[in-house]
């Protein structure tokens, strides 16, 4: 396992904050003769092993990108089956999260889950509040849908115009450093709506690894291409 340097390490980039687009959950059970639900309870256990890989190999902020704002678009099955998983990793999570000092942020408004599943968000994010790791959820996420909230909120607050600062302070991952490095499993090439005002300057990777079957080895083969990017943010 890479062990990411903490400290500036020279000639290799300081790596805090990694994020997963977990794509590719329904192809990989469609390939498997299953229905695409199950490719969405496989891709749960994933996830949490990713979570945790990270985290042992010392970053300490991890993004996931679990359901779109679009993704309420799916067959209603589809929709149902991908809220029951949630719902099941929430009641784990609860017991789980504070043991492994990790503490949990779900990204995106709570107001379409059902009010057992909202009430079950907010205890996960109270009681996990301080712990070490940072692992935030993008869960009914839509990075434009962010934006949009967050300049609402300060309008709200009673602002009149809106600064960089200030929208970033509005934003979910208020508080955190953007991401240096954003992993997309399963073959697209696109954002599809994620960090849209965080990404400006994440340093990207495409791989045709649908996400059940992304194992440790490639998430270091995607670290250590990271390492040695050029990161300029438009200075020579
Ligand atoms: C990603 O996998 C999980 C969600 C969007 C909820 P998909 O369900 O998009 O899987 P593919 O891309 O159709 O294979
Ligand atoms: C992106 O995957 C969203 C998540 C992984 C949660 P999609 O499968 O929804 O993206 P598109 O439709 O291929 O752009
Ligand atoms: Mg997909």
């Amino acid at each position: 396992m890479i062990i990411h340097p903490t400290e500036n390490t020279p000639g290799i980039n300081k790596l805090s904050h990694i994020a997963f687009i977990m794509d590719g959950n329904g192809r990989w059970a469609t390939r498997r003769g299953m229905p695409r639900e199950y490719g969405h309870t496989i891709g749960a256990k994933v996830f949490r092993r990713v979570a945790e890989y990270c985290f042992r190999g010392g970053i300490d902020i991890v993004t996931v990108y679990a359901f779109s704002t679009e993704n309420w678009s799916r067959p209603k099955r589809e929709v149902d089956a991908i809220m029951n998983v949630f719902g099941s990793y929430l009641k784990m999570g609860l017991t789980d999260m504070a043991k492994d000092d990790i503490c949990v942020r779900f990204l995106g408004e709570k107001t379409p889950f059902a009010p057992e599943t909202r009430e079950l968000m907010e205890r996960l994010e109270t009681e996990s509040l301080g712990n070490r790791y940072k692992l935030n959820i993008a869960v009914n996420y839509g990075g434009r849908a962010e934006i949009v909230n967050a300049v609402n909120r300060l309008i709200a607050s009673g602002a009149r115009e809106v600064s960089e600062e200030s929208l970033s302070s509005a934003i979910y991952t208020a508080g955190q450093p953007d991401p240096d490095l954003i992993v997309r499993c399963g073959g697209e090439v696109r954002l599809s709506n994620f960090l849209m005002w965080q990404s400006v300057y994440s340093e990207l990777y495409f791989t045709d690894t649908l996400w059940p079957d992304l194992t440790d080895n490639e998430i270091d083969k995607a670290v250590e291409n990271y390492y040695h990017r050029k990161r300029r943010f438009g200075k020579v």
